[in-house]
């Protein structure tokens, strides 16, 4: 298959957590021919795959109204109603006919017949369904063993997508400037073979998460720099929101744990927050104290750190739940326990980290970019769902909704008819004189990136601040540019290429946003 240097499938979908592998499900449940693309080579890698707390839906006496309240609470009222209309009614009926009855995810009950909802930040009430605490990779388990069940389905992983194919922009037929722009598919890389290959596709559904990896601390796991929204970008997508970035308020800080989520359930279960010395704080901030918006906590904490100096804050779970922690938290009991720290005697070190792009692709409420035949969906899209910033456990569930919805999109308009001939179509160019990469280059560059990102367009923003992390992200993204022209193909290449593009948008969207609102917060 590797020596042709072109493919045609009916759905292409780029990414492989919740948003990608449910559209994936439902387009080829109605019969449609999906090609999933993933950049990584173990398919469940995914944010998906590290969500802890688990998935909204609705508790007992809880309604759909009292969930969008506080999804628009939480959101300061810039969300799309319309979109949380569609969420806390849609919801609950995707948890239960997908992830209960079809996928059979096993949620933790208090008794056979009853889920066990938990609490967490900014939620009236206690509806999060769980798997314990490692409820993002149950859920993407068993998605890719049902998508490895279906003979329509074609999963290319160890594939990095380098750019959407859009008509007229790749065509050399000169009356196709006649046309709408559209998509009509991506230049993907072959990670192996280092070759590109052109995937045509009647409808390409962006599925590729966020971008927390564009900063020095996040709780996304290092593959998560946004490539869908700098391809989005590129192709002529409307982005929007991008500075809303929220910070989730503890991940570890241990020297050697990269990425790793303290889950904003374990304060759900009455941990408190601690100064170095001992001292708890959350009650001189909100008077929710530890069950404030993250955005809040995530601050406290951030003031707290500054004016003490410290690199961390502690948490502390061990004295004040009677839960009994090994068996509510086994993940997070193992994980601290790997590094030293016994979270059923000990308070846990932590730092808060980027953890969700609350902003994304515009989409309409069936997915729809404003590109034609581009489809945007879980956490790259920018639903309205989250406006200014996202009430806690709410993106998987925006990924399923939104996943199925986008399936059923394309399959109730789904005509085979194309308006290009592949022909037509540019291949890859490749420079005469291919450089291979330095590795030290590449990691240099990131450093400077995360680093000025964290410092300049972090937690808390000055105009001088983002200034100047506007002159120095320019001067990168120059510098990457003439690198990437001449460089040999490879993933790190056009990772990097993607990355300081999804940071010029956040920078970009920050500086001309005056407000302190959500996850944005200028100081004055
Ligand atoms: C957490 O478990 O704290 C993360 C949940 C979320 O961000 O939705």
């Amino acid at each position: 298959m590797f020596n042709i240097d072109f493919i045609e499938t009916e759905v292409l979908i780029i990414g492989c957590g919740i948003a990608g592998a449910s559209t994936a499900m439902e387009a080829a449940k109605s019969g449609l021919k999906v090609t999933v693309v993933t950049k990584y080579s173990k398919l469940e890698e995914s944010n998906t795959y590290y969500a802890q707390g688990g998935i909204v839906s609705l508790g007992k006496g809880d309604r759909p109204e009292l969930l969008k309240k506080d999804i628009l609470e939480t959101g300061d009222k810039i969300n799309n109603p319309e979109a949380v209309e569609i969420l806390a009614k849609e919801g609950k009926k995707c948890v239960e006919e997908i992830l209960i009855k079809e996928l059979k995810i096993p949620f933790t009950r208090t008794s056979p017949d009853s889920l066990d909802y938990a609490q967490e930040a900014a939620h009236s009430r206690r509806r999060i369904l769980h798997v314990k605490d490692t409820t993002g990779k149950t859920i993407e388990e068993k998605f890719i063993a049902k998508l490895k069940s279906f003979s329509n389905v074609t999963i290319l992983s160890d594939f990095t997508v380098v750019d959407l194919l859009t008509t007229p922009h790749h065509s050399k037929n000169p009356s196709s400037f006649y046309q709408k722009p559209r998509c009509i598919g991506a230049y993907v890389l072959n990670n192996q073979t280092r070759k590109v290959l052109k995937v045509f596709s009647a409808y390409t559904v962006l599925a590729t998460g966020g971008c927390g990896a564009v900063y020095l601390y996040t709780s996304n796991p290092r593959g998560a720099i946004g490539d869908g929204y700098a391809m989005a970008y590129q192709a002529g997508a409307r982005i929007v929101n991008m500075e809303y970035i929220q910070f989730h308020p503890t991940s570890l800080f241990h020297r050697d744990a990269d990425s790793f989520l303290i889950s904003e359930t374990v304060r759900g279960e009455g941990a408190r927050l601690k100064t170095k010395e001992g001292f708890t704080f959350m009650e001189n901030y909100n008077q929710k104290r530890e069950m404030a918006p993250r955005d809040e906590v995530t601050r406290a904490i951030y003031e707290e750190m500054t004016n003490s100096s410290s690199n961390y804050v502690m948490l502390d779970l061990a004295s004040y739940t009677k839960i009994d922690i090994k068996k509510r938290f086994p993940n997070i009991y193992q994980t601290c326990l790997k590094y030293g720290i016994d979270i059923t005697r000990e308070s846990i070190p932590v730092v808060p980290a980027a953890h969700y792009c609350c902003g994304g692709i515009l989409v309409d409420t069936w997915g729809r970019t404003t590109l034609n035949n581009l489809y945007a969906v879980g956490e790259v899209a920018c639903t309205g769902v989250h406006g200014a910033n996202r009430l806690a456990s709410t993106s998987l569930l925006e990924g399923l909704v939104w996943g199925v919805r986008a399936a059923k999109d394309i399959a109730s308009i789904f005509s085979p008819k194309k308006n290009y001939r592949v022909s037509d179509i540019h291949d890859w160019y490749y420079p005469n004189k291919e450089e291979e990469i330095d590795p030290a280059l590449i990691n240099q560059d990131w450093l400077s990136i995360r680093n000025t990102m964290w410092n300049y367009t972090g937690i808390i923003r000055t105009n001088k601040r983002l200034e100047r992390a506007r002159a120095d992200l320019d001067y990168m993204q120059h510098r990457i540019d003439r690198f990437y022209k001449e460089a040999r193909m490879d993933s790190k290449v056009v990772g990097l290429k993607h990355g300081i593009q999804v940071a010029m948008l956040i920078n970009h969207a920050a500086r001309n946003n005056l407000i302190s609102r959500g996850a944005h917060y200028i100081k004055p």
